[in-house]
């Protein structure tokens, strides 16, 4: 028993996080470079313009990759570098860059998956209006026909979206993100419509012009997930339900986008007053967007906890006082990566990845110039407990990666949040695998064995 023999051991990130070369070689413009410069957004007014300078440290982090024994790479493009406009003009130096990416993580031995968009949307695009311009749809499949046709020879495994309940509702709905518009419900669910439509496009691209059979996921952001408090059949059925419903914020829910990427229809919105807004959607539409796709991503950082109220509800248990809890606040909440994982292969019957899962820490290097940060090892044995019980049960999940590897930018809150298995030194760009990060080694050659 324990982790299957080929379960795939990774870490992941985001380009706009770790590159820095926000201008260089010819990269266009994405919103957050636009964003991040004005002043206000961000903590401390930090900037990804350097972030960890991955761009110039790629050598760097693989070597950092192979001596924690790491099997894959979870990495995003951006489109704004390998397409300074968004459309049409491709930049050779951009593409270059992601090339001597791959072949150096193959040369390692540490197989590459690449995510298509994560976040940085180009700044030229936004100002046609965005995800709200249909246009864009073509847009992204062109571009994902571009980064596939250059390196699909090398990799396999493709993640399209990540979290478009952040790119559209935390960017769109409460401005919280680039480029922090406070849209409309209509404008707000044509945007997320779009964005699914995208999806299925690019899935498309991806399987007419790759040179190898691939691997195709979808990356949603799994936060709308209850688990239960006890296992009495009540609770476990009211958590169920609850972690698939439309829900009050609608973009937030998993089932806004899964619901049509899996089942090919949007969830049930009945009782909910937004749903005069869902724009009409042809049959056309919906078969593009529910193109089979090979596993679902589950990003899963904090979620609730719930038990059945009267007629099968669900009751949302509070916080204890106190409770454990993130450097960004979140809730510690591991027993997700158990019911999170069975409630998805249950609804979607689909292979499952942790595309990510990790915790901030207020980590700084010690007298002894490590970076001792139990509090992260105790949340990833934890985490990796729940998540061993449910491949023992013979839940198909195929892999989980770690966020992140290097601490970097994390969005709004610059860099005060630190969420790497190596420490980050902002001012010279060095690097320290944290005791997080050799423990993490060994849970990888053990392949879990030591989670118990
Ligand atoms: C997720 C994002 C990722 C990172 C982690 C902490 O929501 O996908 O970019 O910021 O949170």
């Amino acid at each position: 028993m324990g982790f299957p023999k080929n379960f795939v051991w990774g870490v992941a990130s985001s380009s706009y996080q770790v590159e820095g070369a926000w201008n260089r070689d010819g990269k266009g413009l994405s919103v957050w470079d636009t964003y991040v410069h004005e002043q206000g957004h961000i903590q401390n007014q930090d900037t990804g313009d350097t972030a960890c300078d991955q761009y110039g440290h790629i050598k760097e982090d693989i070597a950092l990759m192979a001596e924690m024994q790491i099997k894959a790479y979870r990495f995003s493009i951006s489109w704004p570098r390998v397409m300074p406009e968004g459309t049409g003009r491709i930049n050779q130096k951009g593409l270059d860059y992601y090339d001597r990416l791959t072949d150096q993580l193959l040369e390692n031995g540490i197989t590459p998956y690449i995510t298509l968009f994560h976040w940085d949307l180009p700044y030229q695009l936004y100002t046609k209006g965005g995800w709200m311009n249909r246009d864009i749809t073509d847009y992204f499949a062109a571009y994902a026909e571009t980064v596939v046709n250059r390196l699909s020879d090398r990799v396999k495994y493709w993640i399209t979206e990540n979290e478009p309940q952040c790119y559209i509702g935390a960017a769109l709905a409460s401005g919280e993100h680039a480029p922090g518009l406070k849209l409309g419900k209509k404008e707000l669910f044509l945007a997320a419509h779009h964005s699914l439509l995208a999806h299925g496009k690019a899935v498309e691209a991806i399987r007419s012009c790759a040179k190898q059979a691939s691997v195709i996921g979808y990356a949603p952001a799994s936060w709308h997930l209850w688990s239960p408090v006890t296992e009495k059949a009540e609770d476990i059925e009211a958590c169920r339900k609850m972690t698939f419903d439309a829900g009050e914020e609608p973009i937030g829910g998993t089932s806004w986008w899964l619901d049509p990427v899996c089942l090919g229809r949007y969830p049930d919105t009945t009782g909910y007053s937004y749903g005069a807004y869902i724009p009409d959607t042809t049959a056309e539409d919906m078969k593009i967007i529910s193109q089979p796709i090979d596993f679902i991503g589950m990003n899963v950082y904090q979620t609730y906890r719930g038990k059945a109220g009267e007629n099968g509800t669900c009751i949302t248990i509070p916080n204890d006082p106190g409770y454990a809890r993130t450097n960004a606040e979140w809730s510690v909440t591991p027993e997700a990566l158990y019911w999170g994982p069975k409630f998805y292969e249950e609804r979607y019957h689909k292979k499952l990845y942790i595309t990510e899962n990790g915790l901030s820490n207020q980590d700084w290097i010690f007298l002894d110039g490590q970076v001792h940060d139990l509090q992260r090892i105790d949340f990833l044995h934890r985490y990796l407990y729940q998540l061993k019980r449910a491949v023992e049960e013979g839940i198909s999940v195929e892999g989980y990666f770690h966020w992140t590897l290097t601490d970097n930018f994390e969005w709004t809150s610059g860099y005060n949040n630190r969420f790497g298995l190596v420490y980050t030194d902002f001012k010279n760009q060095n690097r320290i695998i944290k005791d997080s990060g050799k423990w993490y080694r060994q849970v990888i050659e053990t392949n879990g064995e030591i989670i118990k």
